[in-house]
């Protein structure tokens, strides 16, 4: 199936000759991107990615997945923002939600676990502690391979393999993803022979789920990796050649830039399946690396429903109005459980007796977003036929081609981030970097 977008829940907000007018700017905005005559016109490799990737190295990640699978209980993936969320989100939202409490017959793939997306100690130390004595694998990512919190992560677990394995079968156990010529883990890898993976140059970090940094955790942690590339295929298709009207893409485009012409600067997305919570934070980044510049921008929020009804329900429903939702609907979730009638009916719930937890759910759904359209807030839907790496990445695809047009849209050019070096060079003078003597002496003065 194909995943399908629904504004019909938006329309009392919007007026029909602001989608006829801005049809014409989504297509111009498609067209600079496919021109490739926008701003960050070297970084749009993600276009093309599901036709043009690299067969060579597809078949290598498939081969080192089988490895780490035969020779590792445990797989420690390490990288921070564009080079980890992809993988988290998709091996997260595909798998069981205890996938790593589950025996490893039953998973068939080792544990997977994320560092160097934090610079806590505390988890650190603690991972060391599940790991144990257990066989481990490292899967280090980094494009630039200066990128401190994944640097630090990386001294720690290449130290603890050496340790536990001696230098020689250490290395084979570490698989590095980073440029293809350049920088520190290049070198490294190189100097120290570990297996190699490529981080294109016309893909920036948020756009890398189809490179190989995506797939190689991917496909370690057990998940199709054919079929996500196919989804990938069918997502481009569908943004390339499908009319407006039936154009995800397209039309979340148009919406979204419609509803924050109007003031509404904040968008919430919203999941009814707690494995995508890491779907979300990967969107995250992807809206918000890429449109939140030069002033301007949507601020992407996520909450994971029915959870967070119970907390920030009461702000989305009745608080200040800036805002508009996006709902993740998934059409027929993996499992169900059928409510029972029980002799006492003391909590009151016999009347749900026959129906199903899903069902339960999909109410809760449409309920809320009735709701919060009557509260003031513009209701946007995904449908999503099934949860399978197929339709995961057709959603990734059309959120991707989405956020291209959708920052020309706004005149910003959605494939840079210069706003994430201020804080690394701050954190730098403060740590005493060499070269950062004159910016530590100001800041101390201000501390
Ligand atoms: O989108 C981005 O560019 C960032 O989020 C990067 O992906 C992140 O900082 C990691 O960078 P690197 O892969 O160079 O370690």
């Amino acid at each position: 199936g194909k995943i399908k977008f629904d504004y019909s829940n938006a329309k009392d907000f919007i007026r029909d000759h602001e989608i006829d007018m801005i049809e014409k700017q989504v297509a111009d905005a498609k067209e600079y991107l496919l021109s490739r005559k926008g701003p960050g016109n070297d970084f749009l490799g993600w276009i093309d990615l599901p036709v043009d990737y690299d067969k060579e190295e597809f078949a290598r990640i498939k081969k080192a997945a089988e490895k780490i699978k035969s020779d590792s209980d445990v797989l420690v993936v390490i990288g921070i923002g564009g080079s980890y969320l992809g993988s988290r989100a998709v091996i997260e939202g595909l798998s069981n939600n205890f996938n790593n409490k589950l025996d490893k017959e039953v998973r068939k793939a080792p544990e997977v676990y994320f560092a160097g997306h934090n610079i806590s100690g505390t988890y650190v130390k603690q991972l060391i502690d599940v790991i144990g004595d257990r066989d481990f694998s490292v899967n280090v990512i980094s494009k630039s391979g200066t990128t401190t919190e994944p640097g630090i992560a990386f001294r720690i677990f290449k130290k603890l393999l050496k340790d536990k394995y001696g230098k020689e079968e250490a290395n084979k156990r570490i698989y590095a993803t980073t440029d293809k010529a350049r920088g520190a883990l290049k070198t490294l890898a190189t100097d120290e022979g570990y297996e190699t993976f490529v981080v294109p140059d016309d893909v920036g970090g948020r756009f890398t789920v189809l490179t190989a940094v995506g797939l190689l955790p991917i496909a370690a942690a057990g998940i199709d990796i054919d079929e996500f590339v196919k989804g990938f295929q069918d997502g481009r298709e569908m943004f390339l050649n499908a009319p407006f009207n039936e154009n995800p893409a397209m039309l979340y485009a148009a919406i979204r830039n419609i509803l924050m012409r109007r003031g509404k600067g904040m968008e919430i997305l919203a999941n009814y399946e707690p494995n995508l919570h890491f779907i979300s934070e990967w969107w995250k980044q992807l809206y918000g690396e890429s449109e939140g510049k030069d002033g301007k921008g949507i601020f992407p929020a996520s909450v994971d429903f029915s959870t967070d009804l119970h907390s920030l329900g009461q702000f989305i429903q009745d608080g200040s109005s800036n805002h508009f939702e996006t709902v993740l609907n998934v059409e027929e979730p993996e499992l169900d459980i059928v409510l029972e009638a029980e002799e006492n009916d003391l909590d009151g719930l016999n009347y749900l007796a026959g129906k199903t937890m899903n069902f339960v759910n999909q109410n809760a759904m449409k309920g809320t977003i009735l709701a919060h359209v009557d509260g003031g807030v513009p209701n946007l839907r995904f449908d999503i036929p099934k949860m399978d790496a197929y339709h995961l990445a057709q959603l990734f695809y059309t959120f991707e081609s989405a956020c291209g047009m959708s920052g020309y849209l706004n005149c910003v050019n959605p494939f840079d981030q210069p706003g994430v070096e201020a804080y690394k060079k701050n954190m730098f003078a403060l740590l005493g970097k060499p070269g950062f003597e004159d910016r530590r002496e100001d800041l101390l003065k201000r501390l």
